[in-house]
């Protein structure tokens, strides 16, 4: 399918993606139409190998060689010069491509057998919730797009960190499923430049990303219960959980503070919390450490306006 330039949802480690020949400029039109995705946003272009991706990006700049090396196939995405076959509508006209390897044996295989580089986005419309499970995406998108790989729940459950180069530095663009502490670890301190406009010369994450159909509220819980007193409330915790209340529906991202855990959960939660009978949705930041910090940086975009 692929091959005749039809869309098939990937799994990979981190979310579902919408995938279709990078090389291919008709498949990727389709990708935007089916997500109804702005052109000014470039997706971010899959391969199974450093190898493979020397073929679309030139690896100028050894820190993200090492990064590379280091955490691929992983949750990381380096914004690197594209090389001219990588058509301009997959970078929205950029001069630097976003490429990863993605962590997932039955993807890693399609793009073996394959041999194409995959652009892809996150598998859901615009602007709402990333899919961690192959229902997420059968639910939202399901008429629109040739086939579902059926890979399982995410392993990871957050979008990859975004890395790249600006005036010399090592700059994150979006805080995803990597720590920074994991590259600093390797490459030293880097610099944060988390987008949040929709410029279309620096693209990003829209400030409002991820927002679900129901309000959604972050602060202390108690403090909250008291404020919407007397609504349906959803509830996403971590760790304690408030008393068991009437119309209070409860989602504990993870009993036992596991940041992990929590980040794997986050968007399923999201997701249940947006489709319970509930007037509004409450939620606590976590630790902003490690994974804690991407999982705020998502809870925040989704209570934005
Ligand atoms: O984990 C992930 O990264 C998932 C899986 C499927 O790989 N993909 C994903 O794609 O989250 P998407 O399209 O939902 O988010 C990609 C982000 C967007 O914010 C986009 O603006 C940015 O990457 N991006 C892609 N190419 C870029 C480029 N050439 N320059 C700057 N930003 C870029
Ligand atoms: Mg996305």
């Amino acid at each position: 399918m692929l091959l005749k330039g039809k869309l098939v949802a990937i799994p990979t480690e981190t979310v579902y993606g919408l995938a279709a020949n990078a090389l291919d400029e008709k498949a990727v039109l389709s990708i935007f139409e089916a997500k109804q995705r702005p052109f000014f946003d470039p997706l971010i272009v899959h391969v199974h190998s450093i190898e493979i991706a020397k073929k679309y990006a030139d690896f100028n700049d050894e820190r993200l060689l090492k990064l590379a090396e280091t955490f691929w196939p992983g949750p990381l995405t380096l914004l690197l010069p594209k090389k001219e076959i990588i058509p301009g509508l997959v970078t929205s006209g950029l001069a630097k491509v976003a490429v990863r390897i993605p962590n997932h044996s039955l993807t890693l295989e399609l793009l073996k057998k394959t041999d194409l580089p995959l652009a892809a986005p996150s598998a859901n419309p615009f602007g709402y919730v990333s899919p961690t499970e192959p229902g997420h995406v059968a639910k939202q998108l399901g008429d629109k797009i040739d086939y579902i790989l059926d890979g399982g729940r995410s392993a990871v459950g957050l979008e990859s960190t975004i890395a790249g180069i600006e005036d010399g530095n090592v700059c994150i663009y979006r805080l995803g499923g990597l720590a920074i502490e994991d590259i600093e670890k390797v490459i030293g301190k880097v610099e944060l430049r988390i987008n949040n406009s929709s410029d279309p010369k620096a693209p990003g994450q829209l400030k409002n990303h991820y927002a679900p159909s129901k309000p959604l509220f972050i602060g202390n819980l108690s403090k909250g219960l008291k404020d919407h007193a007397g609504k349906r409330i959803a509830m996403i915790c971590f760790g304690e959980e408030p008393v068991p209340a009437q119309n209070i529906k409860v989602f504990n991202l993870s009993k036992e503070k596991n940041l992990n855990e929590a980040a794997l959960n986050l968007f399923k939660f999201l997701r249940l919390a947006d489709e319970s009978k509930v007037d509004c949705v409450l939620c606590e930041l976590l630790p902003d450490e490690g994974l804690g910090r991407a999982i705020n940086d998502r809870l925040r975009r989704a209570a934005a306006k």
